[in-house]
């Protein structure tokens, strides 16, 4: 396999907004009860978190994470998860068949996310509930004081204002799972009501409306153009969720996964300026992509689903999916993506982060380790800053079942002139050969490598698991050659690569 990349600095698609690597923590499962809160654990801390989760979360280099839910918010009471612990209530969570004892809530998770350095992202509940609740939560959370939901908060311990920014109107309220299923039309109506309402209380907040549940949903396209269409003046974002998982044994076509997240995100975008056309709006609505990764979904649905009027557990093990080598080149790939298009998708979550579909696990009194997928998000989190460039691949190609005749090598580059760094992500897809790479830097004058770390095996269904938990990790890439005005390197079959360049 081969490929040529040529970088050129001056063609910049946009500025890499650090909330593109953003994340997201569902009351599901042990995401939050023993997985990032675990008191009896040896490292908890005097509130209960686990010191070792919150440690990898920081190597991660999460931005903004998105919280309560996903499904969980829309049957999610938020006063329940307020004020004195023991007398929070219990309370059934239909999307997930558990029970939520409410130990952790906004307080909690607040404290939390100054531990592990993180802004608030909060879903309001368009499921169940409607804007009176969402502008109390509002109330509650970002109004310094003066008013009996303001200074509950106060009494509950917090005296300054939470301050959130991003504010998502509902979950997948598209998807017929979803509690309170609406029509793009009622939805948008009622998105565009709850975001007006928002903004006249504080009219500092970032919304996000929900897009569609992924772009097979039977009204994709359709949908945003309806919800747009209520609420473009109303909103700054409309959300994509996208989740990938090898089907029948066709590994040629999930490793070109990315191929389907760009034709999401392109047809999203269109529509969205569509909507701004017809309105004749100056005002450009973007992309908070706040749900993607691989989830092996048909396990949810055939196995691990919890049934019966009595059995309502608390933190059961759902979506404990592990990542292998092949799924972690697949989740590099979709950060590729979205770094391609920067100068849309402005945010973005990555569902999860602790035990549900996630880059971190943890064993109840046990340890916590890194997945296969931890390393693609923290290099590409820790080296894609500046702007984002649009980079001239030609590489051979293959054909999927799925997606027709793809490239073998993908590829994007960052370049950060104030750090003067420059860095390059890219993947091999071929199940078979190593990919020669020659780039093309003369545009960027003389280069050095900084660093350049590889994750491959040559078992590409090798894990991360309690038993091995460090099985997989980055080696340093093998062969770069780098000469006047450029280098060569190659990529193993089935991997992810990261270079930077100073
Ligand atoms: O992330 C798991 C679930 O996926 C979320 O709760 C939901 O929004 C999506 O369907």
């Amino acid at each position: 396999v081969t490929a040529r990349l040529t970088i050129d600095p001056h063609f910049t698609v946009g500025f890499v907004n650090r909330r593109l690597f953003g994340s997201f923590v569902e009351h599901l499962g042990r995401c939050v009860y023993d997985g990032l809160y675990e008191p009896g654990h040896p490292t908890a801390d005097a509130e209960g978190f686990r010191q070792d989760v919150i440690e990898l979360v920081k190597e991660l280099g999460v931005s903004t994470i998105r919280y309560p839910g996903g499904n969980f918010v829309s049957g999610f009471r938020w006063e329940d998860s307020v004020g004195p612990v023991a007398e929070r209530p219990r309370r059934l969570d239909l999307a997930w068949h558990s029970t939520e004892t409410n130990e952790v809530g906004l307080h909690e998770f607040s404290s939390w996310l100054d531990k592990v350095g993180s802004d608030l992202m909060l879903a309001v509940n368009l499921g169940t509930r409607g804007t009176l609740e969402a502008l109390d939560l509002l109330e509650y959370s970002n109004l310094p004081g003066g008013t009996t939901l303001s200074q509950q908060r106060i009494d509950n311990g917090r005296t300054d204002a939470f301050g959130v920014q991003m504010w998502c109107l509902g979950n997948e309220m598209d998807g017929p799972w979803q509690l309170g299923h609406r029509s793009a039309e009622d939805y948008g109506k009622l998105a565009s009501q709850t975001a007006k309402a928002m903004r006249q209380l504080d009219p500092s907040v970032e919304l996000v409306a929900c897009g569609s549940s992924s772009a097979h949903m039977p009204t994709f396209g359709e949908w945003e153009r309806v919800v747009l269409t209520h609420t473009y003046d109303d909103v700054d974002y409309i959300s994509c969720h996208a989740y990938y998982q090898e089907k029948n044994g066709d590994l040629g076509s999930f490793l070109a996964s990315a191929v389907d997240m760009d034709h999401f995100i392109d047809s999203v975008v269109a529509t969205a300026d569509h909507v701004k056309a017809v309105l004749g709006s100056s005002k450009t609505v973007n992309i908070s992509f706040d749900e993607w990764n691989v989830w092996y979904l048909d396990r949810y649905e055939n196995v691990d689903k919890i049934e019966g009027l009595d059995n309502w557990p608390v933190a059961p093990r759902l979506l404990e999916d592990a990542y292998s080598v092949a799924d972690a080149v697949v989740f590099g790939n979709l950060l590729i993506s979205l770094l391609r298009h920067a100068d849309r998708v402005t945010s973005a979550s990555l569902a999860q982060l602790v035990n549900v579909i996630a880059p971190i696990m943890t064993e109840p009194g046990g340890p916590a380790w890194k997945q296969t997928t931890y390393f693609p998000f923290a290099l590409t989190s820790r080296l894609a800053t500046g702007e984002a460039l649009d980079v001239k691949l030609e590489a051979d190609s293959y054909d999927t079942e799925v997606y027709g005749t793809v490239p073998l090598v993908d590829a994007v580059a960052t370049h950060d002139a104030a750090a003067g760094t420059t860095s390059v992500f890219l993947v091999n897809r071929s199940q078979s050969d190593p990919a020669t790479v020659s780039i093309d830097t003369a545009a960027l004058g003389a280069v050095t490598v900084r660093e350049a770390q590889t994750l491959a095996d040559a078992d590409t269904s090798a894990k991360n698991v309690l038993d091995d938990p460090e099985r997989v990790g980055l080696s340093a890439t093998e062969g770069i050659e780098v000469r006047d005005g450029g280098l060569t390197l190659t990529l193993p079959p089935v991997s992810w690569t990261a270079i930077s360049l100073g």
